[in-house]
């Protein structure tokens, strides 16, 4: 974690109004804030924003949360009331003539404010700001010093006090989860992952975690608390493709605090990245109420340079800055300023057109993402949490990671339902670097209520996200929860009715319409994998679900795919066909450096008891789920649960790859790691591409995004990257399969039959030509060369070709068993040149045939200066594997490939280098060779 930038909630570009204004920051150390718990015995130093965790652990109460099992013996923490009680407030201006406001950007979760030893509020949503007044309360008697109370009661306990059907708030007999550690996450709106969950702990947080600060207003000023825009094209409706020669609308608003004269108007004025005017002046149809003041302006006649995805132009931004103008004075009375783009995308849903049957898409409906009017493969993963306490998450911990995941060749992340919305400053750096961010509102794999008192706890967070989080040009969507719809699907007919209505209300109505309210430019999917909409009328605030009706031979909508069943892993039928894939995985080990950090040395081995409390993966089973109505107990023994997910891995590796047999502790762990990273990269990259030579066949399958980009602490996860930022396996895989030309194999092992496809998801057609060549395991070109193959290939846009079909019985000029096919493309097209290569080995790697064949690739690494090393091979070596040490931080150009025997050159880019650069000396080379030989 990186730790010298700024505070990712603050919002930078948030100019605050009025110069009268007090404004008391709740965050200084002056402060002196201290944690206390229920029982009064423990009390120590704390901070704003923070978490109790994270205050006990500074003050030497508690270990590190996510360091060996403290998340178990520490758990007392997260069942513990805490109150945060600040010194007494300095600085505050005089009562009378003031308005006060105590305002919270968040409170995690459940809590009693008082400020002077009087009550303010009462608050339980994680998720909104709140804002109180306290003139009142200030100008009281008793308030000479004013001190600040809020006094958290622990998430578990209000959960179940919650779920108690005489509780009218959030009550709902018929709601239920699929619940990992505490239960009842379906009453409270509170990340859902603090719960715990099949790649986390459960730490259930408790803290003011985001900033806080008292403002205080003269009569005649007003306080900004947030502003919001909207940039459509005139005549845009939701989830429909706009006019794209129709002009920009941009509709814009503020939110205040304090009263406006009368006659007040709203200003804009638009200037691009050098300064440059694109329009300013007053907005027209201005709306005064609620504490909002808002309008819009056509830009008529106006060609704002657009934004684009990365790879598909530039990501062009504008400053938007608004101002509210009084009849009394020349300069603005408050004023705004975020950052936005013009670009409209859309999730398309709408039925498959005639002029798209004649191309050979399979009727349906569409399910894929458009920008400025293009459809764009969508390449990516699923981003959690960057840590279990956000308030430790910087900017650069985003930057990091989306730097990552472009570095990956992904353009799209989905922002994971059971986590938090993010920050601004995520969706600043994703506008500029051109990540769109499927974004979800906090619901996941439950059922819940519909109390109009927790409704209306939801709206008002729904209201306040959309709007803050509106104008980024890299939100490409808001789902209304993760697949929640997809369990009822499951259910089919039995999904009781009343269930249904039940989501339905919730998430097809209630929530659309909020989502609807406050913008134009972003879609809206009530979850995450769905067969689309039969019915849309966006005047009538109208969804009608697909569901399961259904016509054979037509596909519909997206996918979300688990099979622990290793035997079938690389089986092609086995995939789901759908127009986009948004889950699938696997999960795998992290490394052994990102293991040592975490665990001490005796748990350092395969299923050690610190290796198997962090696996948290237990099968649910959604179909007695779904229809029993309550919530499981939470799973007790914790052993036994874990051994299944440890099972899966070691099954899985076994399966497919040598099993290592090291006599030496360590390096045994350390082979039995790369084992389950590469076939976790396999898997993956099997999938995608599968989903991506999709974009060529009749179900025209649009996008990949895998399950998961990153993780929060060291457990065996479905992460990519792991908690410290090292790349696994799967993260180089996933890089190179999301390449922009690839070529990959796909094989039935049943029949034999084999078909080479290339696949580009470019907007310019490409050609050039692609070759198949047979090689044994010393690197030796196999038959003289005469059953390698060679052909022209083109590839039109966002489309996939079959160059190559053969069937491994007809391979007959020397042992199947034994080769390796290594396949390669080379096109040009838009005036640019790609290459892409992939291999294919017919039997598994297991094989004894292939584990005989198998040759010491002799594997030599040269520090050649600088960041770049050379890595030597004297026979064909596969999964070729540098690990750098402990120390630095930092990626490989390229990792886990495959080379013919020779020289390859590949840089490191460091990020962190605490060895003084002796990391270089200690880089060590692995390969598949590592686990064949073990000794
Ligand atoms: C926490 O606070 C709640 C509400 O005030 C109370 O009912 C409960 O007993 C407290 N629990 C503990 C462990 O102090
Ligand atoms: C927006 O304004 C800020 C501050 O004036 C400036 O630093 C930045 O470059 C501008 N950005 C764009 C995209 O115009
Ligand atoms: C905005 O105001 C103009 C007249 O000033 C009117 O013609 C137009 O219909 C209004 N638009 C909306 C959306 O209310
Ligand atoms: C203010 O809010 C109330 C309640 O949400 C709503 O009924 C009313 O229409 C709003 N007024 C304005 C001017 O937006
Ligand atoms: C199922 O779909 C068909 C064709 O789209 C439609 O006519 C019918 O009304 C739908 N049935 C239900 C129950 O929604
Ligand atoms: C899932 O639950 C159903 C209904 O209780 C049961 O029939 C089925 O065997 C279970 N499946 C698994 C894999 O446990």
């Amino acid at each position: 974690m990186l730790s010298n930038h700024h505070w990712p909630w603050a919002a930078p570009l948030l100019a605050l109004g009025a110069a009268a204004a007090t404004t008391i920051d709740l965050t200084t150390p002056a402060l002196k804030w201290t944690l206390t718990n229920g029982q009064g015995n423990v009390s120590v130093p704390a901070a704003v924003p923070s978490h109790a965790q994270l205050d006990l652990f500074a003050a030497g109460v508690v270990g590190d949360p996510l360091l060996g099992e403290n998340n178990v013996h520490d758990n007392w923490v997260g069942t513990s009331n805490w109150t945060y009680t600040s010194a007494p407030i300095a600085g505050l201006a005089v009562p009378g003539g003031t308005t006060s406001y105590l305002i919270f950007d968040g409170l995690d979760t459940f809590a009693a404010v008082s400020l002077c030893n009087t009550s303010v509020a009462s608050v339980n949503n994680q998720f909104r700001r709140w804002s109180f007044d306290v003139s009142g309360i200030l100008a009281g008697a008793g308030c000479a010093q004013p001190v600040l109370e809020v006094a958290f009661t622990n998430a578990p306990a209000m959960a179940q006090y919650l779920a108690d059907p005489a509780v009218p708030e959030a009550s709902c007999a018929a709601c239920f989860e699929a619940a990992y550690y505490y239960p009842g996450r379906e009453f409270m709106r509170k990340e859902q992952s603090d719960f715990g969950w099949d790649w986390a702990p459960a730490l259930s947080p408790t803290g003011i975690w985001l900033p806080a600060r008292i403002v205080q207003l003269a009569s005649a000023d007003i306080h900004v608390q947030a502003s919001t825009a909207d940039v459509y094209r005139l005549g845009q409706q939701n989830n429909l493709p706009p006019s794209q020669s129709a002009p920009f609308v941009v509709n814009a608003s503020i939110d205040y605090l304090g009263a406006l004269p009368a006659g007040a108007t709203l200003h804009a004025s638009i200037t691009g990245a050098r300064g440059q005017a694109l329009w300013s002046g007053a907005l027209g149809n201005v709306t005064l109420g609620n504490g909002t003041i808002g309008g819009h302006t056509v830009l008529e006649g106006k060609s704002p340079a657009l934004w684009w995805p990365v790879g598909y132009g530039a990501q062009a931004l504008y400053n938007l800055t608004l101002s509210i103008i009084v009849p009394s004075s020349p300069s603005a009375l408050a004023s705004a300023s975020k950052r936005i783009g013009f670009r409209t995308l859309i999730l398309n849903q709408t039925p498959v057109s005639a002029a798209q049957l004649a191309t050979g898409i399979a009727p349906g409906n569409n399910w894929h993402f458009e920008v400025n009017g293009r459809a764009v493969w969508a390449k990516g993963s699923n981003l959690v949490p960057l840590d279990a306490f956000w308030p430790r998450v910087t900017a650069g911990d985003f930057q990091e990671l989306f730097e990552m995941a472009v570095a990956g060749n992904q353009n799209m992340l989905r922002v994971w339902a059971s986590g938090a919305y993010l920050p601004d400053a995520a969706y600043d750096l994703a506008d500029e670097l051109g990540l769109m961010l499927w974004s979800e509102l906090q619901f996941s794999d439950a059922l819940y209520p519909t109390a109009p008192a927790f409704v209306a706890n939801v709206l008002a967070e729904t209201s306040q996200q959309v709007r803050r989080i509106n104008h980024h040009p890299s939100l490409a969507l808001w789902a209304g929860n993760n697949e929640i719809e997809y369990g009822l699907l499951r259910l089919g007919t039995n999904a009781p009715v009343a269930l249904t209505e039940q989501y339905g209300g919730l998430f097809v109505q209630t929530l659309l319409q909020a989502v609807w309210a406050e913008t134009r430019s972003v879609s809206y999917s009530p979850s995450s994998t769905t067969n689309g909409y039969q019915e849309l009328d966006w005047a009538a605030g109208l969804m009608v679900e697909r569901l399961g009706n259904v016509t054979e031979g037509s596909i519909y909508g997206s996918t979300d795919y688990y099979d622990y069943d290793a035997t079938i892993a690389f089986n092609l039928s086995t995939y789901p066909v759908g127009r986009f894939a948004n889950e699938f995985g696997f999960h795998s080990q992290p490394s052994y450096q990102t293991y040592a950090a975490a665990l001490p040395p005796a748990d350092l081995a395969f299923n050690s008891s610190g290796v198997l409390s962090r696996n948290h993966h237990y099968p649910i089973n959604l179909t007695s789920f779904f229809s029993s109505f309550s919530s499981p107990a939470p799973p007790q023994n914790r052993t036994a649960r874990s051994l299944q997910g440890m099972g899966e891995l070691s099954t899985a590796a076994e399966h497919w790859l040598p099993t290592p047999r090291n006599a030496d502790a360590t390096q045994l762990f350390k082979a039995q790691i790369l084992a389950t990273q590469i076939f976790q990269a396999e898997f993956y990259r099997a999938q995608i591409a599968f989903y991506r030579r999709g974009s060529g066949r009749p179900e025209r399958t649009m996008g990949s995004l895998y399950w998961m980009l990153n993780d929060i602490w060291a457990a065996p996860t479905w992460a990519g990257i792991e908690r410290g930022g090292r790349w696994k396996m799967l993260h180089y895989g996933a890089k190179d399969v999301y390449a922009p030309v690839v070529v990959a194999p796909y094989y039935d092992a049943g029949t034999g039959a084999v078909e080479v496809w290339v696949t580009s998801d470019l907007w310019d057609a490409v050609a050039g030509t692609a070759t198949v060549q047979w090689y044994d395991w010393a690197g030796r070109s196999l038959g003289g060369g005469k059953a390698d193959l060679r052909a022209a290939v083109e590839v039109g846009a966002v489309n996939s070709t079959r160059v190559f079909a053969f069937n491994t019985a007809d391979v007959t000029a020397f042992d199947l068993n034994t080769a390796v096919a290594v396949l390669s493309v080379e096109v040009a097209g838009g005036g640019a040149a790609y290459a892409h290569t992939h291999r294919f080995v017919a039997p598994p790697l297991s094989d004894p045939a292939v584990v005989g064949a198998l040759v010491d690739p002799r594997l030599r690494l040269r520090h050649a200066g600088g960041s770049a090393f050379v890595v030597e091979a004297a026979a064909l070596a596969a999964f070729v594997w540098l690990d750098h040490p402990a120390g630095v931080r930092g990626y490989w150009s390229d990792n886990g490939f495959w080379m013919l025997p020779g020289a390859r050159t590949v840089t490191f880019t460091v990020l962190e280098d605490s060895t003084g650069g002796g990391w270089a000396d200690e880089v060590v080379v692995d390969s598949l060779w590592t686990l064949a030989s073990s000794d």
